[in-house]
């Protein structure tokens, strides 16, 4: 249904007992109806595939079907799920908000709706029917004093995201221990697919019943986490990429923060999340608020179409990256700590013939940082092994028509550093007596502290005022254990992230055009809140193409290609001791924001000429990986996958076959081509770079494409009946693309 707004009722009506509000906000195949019964908070009674128009009745029996008969043995007025459950409602669930005064009075509040606007207007009668809309809630409860307001956002994208803050109304202080928003799904989606991980191995999938319970995932690692559960989706059981309808959730918060799947006893179920705040971390004073971040929700048929509404909506931003991503050489798994100008200039060099356009200097340029134990959070250029300064490696890069990028770490330090020398009371510590334990021989700083952020501040702002630097690598390698202000004990969790966002808002301010990619021991901080403020993310310390192609293609479950990093390192793969082919590792690099991370000066002839043909095929279609919609299909055996990308008007795509495994079947399952049109006819053309995959056998119609350099298909056959598939060795890939005719 194209949205619409149109008031069918238009007296001012204000919610108040007895008198009941509901909204129908309907956006690219998705509708959302809210529901303030009698006054009383609101809850989504709907959410899922568009509803058409409705009007008073259908919004009526639409919120009549998300409410319990009453049965035997409980509560005896009909209960239903708010958007911030509440006992006072006959929730029996967890609580959307928990906390209490000193007197351990307040903690259940009873949250009534005191005005509703949509877009900022007032909500003009009862009911309404509208596109896509900002709706906002007023609650409170007077006599306890609480002041909840819930927003409620349908995006042009079709997704929704929703958040809620609280603020203190009364007279002592009221101590919050969480504010957490809930989506009701449909019974029908009895199974959870989420993320785990760890360090070089992100965002690793897994399922599960959608049992009663609460599937809680809780992150107190004060960063996004290698093992957050990125989104959590319910769905029918067995849903795929393409098929089943899909209910997720992103928690879109960089701190500690929760994603949640509960279902009680009556059958009914939620998704929800918000962020996870430590004991005593937000004491309201009287009149201060609290806000928890945004929490996005995205329903579609099949994990592809999940994904496209958070990418749409990431491509929407303002600030969202040009296609034109530029071929980036970051050093570090070429030279790591070694950093020697001659050494970095003839790198540039051998980056800059092949088609590199942005060169990034990694760790180890700073303060004593000649290897990880100490200078980390000294942002000083090294007079020991940069005598110079940076200039001559900067001029060097710049004059070869690269943009130049620098590595930071802005919230951590060595306690063997000048910084910690300096200002001890800094860093992190839940007593003056005791620090916590150390990762990476490495503290944190507390950027809440004011006089540590203008520091961190004014010593980024110093480095790059004085050079020619358009992007920077901003790392964060270490979890936040104990993470307290020295001095008074209390957490710091919750500010340092606001106090991160701050500063990362700033420079970017100060430094206009400033590209950040956020990095955190690989890809522990890829979430939609740095993505407000970031434009790359650093999906992996581990660069071996086979582990790639999994963490790839599942950090594309919530952000397009063009925000992913994903690099062509050395053969055998620092990480695993893997050994790839460079059209193993280049056909999985390509399908993101190309880097080469390699020695190149270990790099033979033939590998080089071969790398500077796969940097030629990246920008020859950047254009179509950043703008098209990623399909990645169902298959019946998990040894072979196919992905690409097809062209919004569907005349253009990019497929990749890679083989990730071994079937125990000698054939595989034909090549079904998702995201093409049926009813156009397309040529198929297998790319050619480099020595072909080990173990090749192709079936006769790819014989024939290769012989005469494509082969035309009609477009039902490539998507429906589908094509023989070629047999080749694990680890290998082939490429394919495919036009219209
Ligand atoms: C982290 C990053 C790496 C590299 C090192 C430098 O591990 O993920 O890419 O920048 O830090 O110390």
């Amino acid at each position: 249904m194209s949205p619409r707004s149109t008031p069918l009722n238009t007296a001012v009506t204000a919610p108040r007992p007895g008198v009941t509000s509901r909204l129908h906000l309907s956006a690219s195949g998705v509708s959302v109806v809210l529901d303030v019964t009698d006054g009383r908070a609101p809850a989504i009674t709907y959410w899922g595939a568009a509803l058409g128009v409705l009007d008073a009745a259908g919004l009526e029996a639409v919120c009549e079907s998300a409410v319990d008969v009453v049965p035997q043995n409980a509560v005896d007025v009909p209960v239903r799920i708010g958007i911030i459950p509440q006992q006072a409602d006959g929730w029996i669930g967890r609580p959307g908000l928990s906390g209490a005064r000193t007197d351990g009075c307040g903690w259940t509040p009873r949250l009534v709706t005191r005005a509703i606007t949509v877009d900022g207007e007032p909500l003009a009668g009862s009911h309404l029917e509208t596109g896509a809309a900002l709706a906002r809630f007023d609650l409170s409860d007077q006599e306890l004093g609480l002041e909840v307001t819930v927003e409620v956002e349908l995006l042009g994208s079709g997704l929704l995201r929703l958040r809620a803050g609280l603020t203190n109304a009364g007279t002592s202080p009221y101590r919050l221990e969480e504010l957490s928003v809930a989506l009701p799904v449909p019974a029908q989606a009895d199974e959870l697919l989420d993320f785990a991980g760890r360090w070089t191995k992100e965002r690793t999938p897994q399922r599960s019943p959608f049992a009663v319970g609460t599937h809680l995932r809780e992150n107190r690692r004060g960063r996004t986490g290698a093992d957050a559960a990125h989104v959590l989706h319910a769905g029918a059981a067995g849903f795929g990429f393409r098929s089943g309808q899909v209910w997720a959730i992103h928690t879109a918060h960089s701190g500690n923060h929760r994603h949640l799947a509960e279902k009680i006893s009556t059958g009914r179920q939620l998704l929800g999340g918000g962020e996870l705040l430590l004991p005593g971390e937000v004491e309201l004073d009287a009149d201060e608020t609290y806000f928890g971040p945004w929490v996005y929700a995205s329903h579609g048929t099949g994990l592809d179409q999940v994904a496209s509404r958070f990418h749409r909506h990431l491509r929407s931003r303002e600030h969202h990256v040009d296609t034109r991503r530029p071929v980036t050489l970051n050093v570090w798994e070429a030279v790591y700590f070694d950093h020697d100008l001659a050494r970095l200039t003839d790198l540039a060099d051998r980056a800059a013939a092949l088609g590199v356009e942005r060169f990034v200097l990694d760790d180890g340029w700073f303060g004593s940082r000649r290897d990880d134990t100490s200078g980390l959070g000294d942002w000083v250029v090294s007079a020991d092994v940069w005598p110079q300064g940076l200039a001559p490696l900067i001029d060097h890069v710049t004059d070869l028509g690269m943009e130049f990028g620098l590595w930071f770490e802005p919230e951590m330090v060595n306690e063997d550093s000048d910084v910690a020398r300096a200002h001890p009371e800094w860093i992190m510590s839940p007593s003056p007596e005791r620090m916590p334990l150390p990762s990476r021989n490495q503290q944190v700083l507390n950027l809440s502290i004011p006089a540590a952020y203008a520091h961190v501040r004014d010593q980024m702002s110093a480095v790059l005022a004085a050079h020619d630097i358009g992007y920077i690598k901003w790392d964060h390698n270490r979890d936040l254990l104990e993470a307290a202000t020295r001095g008074t004990g209390r957490a710091a969790v919750h500010e340092q992230t606001s106090a991160t966002y701050a500063l990362m808002d700033e420079l970017r301010a100060a430094h206009p055009g400033l590209e950040i990619e956020s990095c955190s021991s690989g890809g522990a901080r890829v979430d939609l809140a740095v993505l407000e403020r970031t434009d790359r993310v650093w999906v992996s310390d581990c660069i071996d193409p086979l582990e790639r192609q999994q963490m790839n293609r599942w950090t594309s479950q919530l952000i397009p290609l063009e925000l992913m990093g994903s690099h062509i390192a050395s053969g055998r793969s620092h990480t695993t001791g893997r050994l790839h082919t460079l059209g193993f590792r280049a056909a999985t690099a390509v399908f993101g924001h190309l880097g080469i991370e390699w020695d190149l000066a270990a790099a033979s002839e033939e590998e080089l000429a071969e790398l500077r043909e796969w940097i030629a095929l990246y920008t020859a279609r950047r254009e179509l990986l950043f703008t098209g919609d990623l399909v990645r299909a169902d298959r019946s055996e998990e040894s072979l996958w196919l992905h690409g990308v097809v062209s919004p008007d569907r005349t253009q795509a990019l497929f990749s076959l890679a083989a990730v495994g071994r079937s125990g079947e000698s054939q595989h399952d034909r090549l079904r081509f998702p995201g093409l049109d049926p009813a156009t006819r397309y040529r198929i053309r297998p790319l050619r770079i480099g020595a072909e995959p080990s173990g090749l056998v192709p079936p006769p119609w790819m014989r024939r494409a290769l012989e005469q350099d494509g082969l035309l298909v009609p477009g039902a056959v490539l998507t429906e009946a589908g094509v023989a598939a070629p047999l080749i060795d694990p680890e290998q890939a082939l490429l394919f693309d495919i036009t219209a005719v």
